[in-house]
């Protein structure tokens, strides 16, 4: 999956003849997934026509202060479209257009939005060549860059003038490369590794049947995703589910029983900068596993159990550097056990279910927890989607990280 899913694109046209390319340019980012809105300058509507940007991105096209249809006169909000992107990208950036940017000339709409924007931004020139390197265009490019833009370098090839030098604008698909490679490498977990346990395990009785317990596997792969989109690399160790993952950056180990949970995790863990277990690991495990299917015959059946392996604790016991998140799920004195249980597994952070919260628990879509860390603050979370609790649980692993 791009890193461009989901994410706000400002795309501001000036006025120059690779004001044609932002047709191509604008689909590839629908593909990738990201949401688009369009500002032109006047000038750039001799070029390519709103219509054709609005159909492309699935918006309106705006491109001056307002519209001024006498029935309907609106206002358009720079201020709420800067806002509203997670980026901004003006291509093509004409030598006007980027010097008005620096002065902060804003006598129309795309410069006025460009200094409203709080996101980042992207600059792709276009011009010709002697224009590329005149000393008024490279001191925008420097006065740019000192704003905190990026530019993304015109191309060399034939220009439209006839001559053929530095100065196209970047092609779409190179301007959508440079900027997946520029966000992956400044996402916040970018070279982490992430060990995460989901789901239940099953514990064999006999070939065809086992212990096991209705979690359903989407706590843990939740997290998995957000921190995924993170730029983190996850090993997610997961027990039985149906549960999918589509992120690339997920290796899935799929295991069946609390030992094997307990292996994968062993061979993963000291190559690991963050663990997390989510799963429901099976507390008993029959002591013997009948070799072939147990026959119905006394009215009584008795089979003995004997502990597993806890696998988080054991991880605590061998840990390093590693910042260990571990789940409670509790019914009664819930903040003293889980505090009881941060310093038996030697942990940084328990993340607390407790049943008596509703909404809570396994088979849910739903979750509402308490953190707690190390240093036992206690921090209540309102009840929220399991999508949105991932994101909690991520916002403590980056303050590890960046604080
Ligand atoms: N855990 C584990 N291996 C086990 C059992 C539990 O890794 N064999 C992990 C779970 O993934 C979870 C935490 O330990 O992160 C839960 O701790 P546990 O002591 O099992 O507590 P609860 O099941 O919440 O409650 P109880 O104390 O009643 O067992």
């Amino acid at each position: 999956m791009s890193v461009l899913n989901g994410k706000k694109i400002l795309l501001g046209v000036s006025g120059g003849i690779a004001a044609y390319k932002t047709a191509s340019l604008v689909r590839l980012f629908i593909k990738a997934g990201a949401h688009v809105q369009v500002i032109m300058t006047p000038a750039s509507k001799d070029f390519v026509t709103p219509l054709t940007l609005a159909t492309l991105s699935k918006n309106p096209v705006y491109s001056s202060f307002y519209n001024d249809d006498e029935q309907e006169a609106e206002w358009n909000n720079h201020v709420e479209l800067g806002l509203w992107a997670d980026i901004m990208l003006i291509a093509p950036a004409t030598a006007n257009t980027m010097s008005k940017m620096t002065n902060g000339n804003c006598d129309n709409l795309l410069i006025a939005t460009y200094l409203s924007a709080k996101c980042p931004v992207y600059v792709a020139p276009a011009m010709d060549l002697d224009m590329y390197k005149h000393p008024s265009t490279l001191a925008s490019f420097e006065a740019l860059q000192q704003f905190g833009n990026t530019i993304i370098p015109a191309e060399s090839g034939e220009l439209a003038s006839g001559l053929s030098g530095e100065g196209r604008m970047a092609e779409p698909e190179n301007i959508i490369a440079f900027l997946e490679a520029d966000l992956e490498s400044k996402l916040p977990l970018k070279g982490k590794k992430i060990l995460i346990t989901a789901g239940p395990t099953y514990e064999a009785i006999d070939p065809v049947r086992f212990i096991g317990n209705h979690s359903s596997g989407k706590m843990g792969f939740d997290i998995a995703e957000c921190a995924a989109n993170l730029g983190a690399y996850v090993i997610l160790v997961s027990g039985p589910t149906h549960c999918k993952t589509t992120h690339s950056n997920i290796q899935r180990i799929a295991v069946t029983s609390a030992q094997e949970m307990y292996d994968v995790c062993h061979e993963h863990y000291s190559t690991a900068d963050v663990a997390i277990a989510a799963a429901a690991v099976a507390d008993y495990k029959p002591k013997q596993v009948a070799s072939q299917k147990i026959k119905k015959a006394a009215s009584n059946f008795v089979i003995e159990l004997e502990k597993t392996k806890d696998i988080l604790l054991s991880l605590g016991e061998i840990k390093k550097n590693q910042f260990l998140i571990g789940f409670a799920l509790e019914t009664e004195n819930e903040i003293e056990n889980a505090k009881l249980k941060i310093q038996k597994k030697n942990l940084d952070l328990i993340v607390l279910n407790s049943l008596q919260d509703e909404g809570a628990g396994f088979q849910k879509a739903t979750n509402k927890v308490t953190f707690i860390d190390k240093n036992f603050n206690i921090e209540p979370m309102e009840l929220k989607s399991k999508e949105a609790v991932a994101e909690d649980i991520l916002n403590k692993i980056k303050a590890y990280f960046h604080e």
